[in-house]
């Protein structure tokens, strides 16, 4: 745990119970019988081992404890829908087939408010204080995600996708000019709301959506507007033979990227599992992060990452749900599935590093903020203590973790 201001001003709420968090030195440390205020604004201004009067109410938690949000470092908000469905088919054919069609729907406001009030709701339910959202190509619908998230609590980086290639349904794209203009007006509009919460996110969809010309326009806006950014890379085989065949100019996939400036610390790229030592290696060198999404890996039968061989390059890392990639919202199947992924590595080197639960844990929360720096000052998200410290926090005791529906 980090600093404390012993003052009792400004104090909302005071905890009492069990504390299990995760720090950069310790991948779960337990504090029992600790007090923990928070202040006004949803953050922590007090912490102690024992026990001093307070005006207010001191909530205690007996058998039970307290653990910082966890953090959805990837997530479709507008494949929710369709989650634990048309799980069939490979990347590409999944795309053309299913996703598309759903996304092309969202240009319908009503449509987008229902799907995106119950993912909000639902991913808070579960525990995901900050989420890092993909929405459509649609500017209004991509907004009001972001209210949406806001309005609910939820720490959020609303993405609104570009892409201006896209071969199987032609409706579902946009031109380089509309794609620049759209996002633009989407970063302008949603940082003129002020929602303490939320942030643009520069989104390329992934390299075989994007024109060389689209992916400078987005490096461009991003470093110039100093924003994150997030996108797919090497996710399955065939796709990183694509982008070979798209940009042969280029000397990885990786590159294609960093060249228009979309690899920077505030960087988050799903997936990564055909990425090559090289490619990790620039990873590292630019501080970008990836999101490791264990659940859409298996379910598309996508690839296998090697977190451990990530971690060794001192890449960041965090987990992601890959929603409807992933058939779970729940940053808890993430982590089972994280494991569940470093074991079937072990069967197939036994000599091989598997990860112990208490390093996943530390993925799922601090190793989530971390990755593209996605957790900023006030409330929400997740992290050392501090992560518990948002307005959902109520909501996340009093309802508990609801895994399923
Ligand atoms: N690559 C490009 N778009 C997508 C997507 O929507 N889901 C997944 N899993 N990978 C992608
Ligand atoms: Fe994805």
């Amino acid at each position: 745990m980090t600093s404390s201001n012993e003052s009792a001003a400004g104090i909302a709420h005071v905890y009492r119970g069990t504390f299990v968090h995760a720090t950069y030195h310790t991948a779960v440390e337990i504090l029992e019988d600790r007090l923990l205020g928070v202040d006004t604004e949803g953050k922590v201004c007090h912490r102690r081992k024992f026990s001093i009067h307070f005006n207010f109410v001191v909530i205690v938690v007996c058998s039970e404890f307290f653990m910082p949000g966890m953090v959805d470092t990837h997530i479709h908000a507008s494949q929710y829908s369709y989650a634990g469905t048309a799980l069939d088919l490979p990347l590409l054919q999944w795309l053309n087939m299913y996703t598309f069609p759903v996304e092309a729907c969202y240009k319908d406001l009503e449509f987008a408010r229902n799907v995106y009030t119950h993912v909000v709701k639902r991913t808070l339910r579960n525990g995901t204080t900050t989420a890092c959202y993909f929405a459509t190509i649609h500017t209004d619908a991509s907004l009001l995600l972001g209210q949406i998230a806001n309005d609910f609590g939820q720490r959020a980086l609303v993405g609104k996708v570009c892409m201006d290639t896209n071969n199987f349904i032609p409706h579902y794209k946009e031109t380089p000019e509309e794609s620049e203009g759209e996002t633009k007006r989407f970063i302008g509009e949603l940082l003129k709301k002020k929602y303490p919460l939320v942030r643009p996110v520069v989104t390329p969809r992934f390299a075989p959506s994007c024109s060389a010309a689209l992916l400078g326009h987005l490096g461009e806006i991003a470093q110039n507007n100093d924003l994150h950014i997030q996108s797919h890379i090497s996710e399955t085989k065939e796709e990183v033979k694509l982008v070979k065949e798209l940009f042969p100019d280029y000397d990885s996939y990786t590159d294609v990227y960093h060249r228009h400036n979309l690899l920077t610390d505030k960087t988050v790229m799903a997936h990564g599992c055909h990425l090559t030592d090289g490619e990790l290696k620039l990873f590292r060198e630019t501080g970008a992060s990836i999101a490791h999404c264990p659940n859409s890996n298996i379910s598309l039968c996508s690839g296998m990452l090697d977190v451990r061989r990530v971690l060794n390059h001192k890449v960041k890392l965090g987990l992601g749900t890959d929603v409807a990639g992933g058939y779970s919202p729940s940053m808890l199947d993430a982590v089972r599935r994280t494991m569940d992924t470093s074991k079937a590595l072990t069967i197939q080197d036994t000599q091989y590093n598997t990860l112990t639960f208490e390093e996943v844990f530390r993925l799922a929360t601090l190793g989530g903020s971390q990755g593209g720096r996605l957790v900023w000052k006030g409330g929400g998200g997740g992290g050392e203590v501090e992560g518990l410290l948002s307005p959902s926090l109520n909501q996340y005791i009093n309802d508990q973790i609801h895994d399923d529906l």
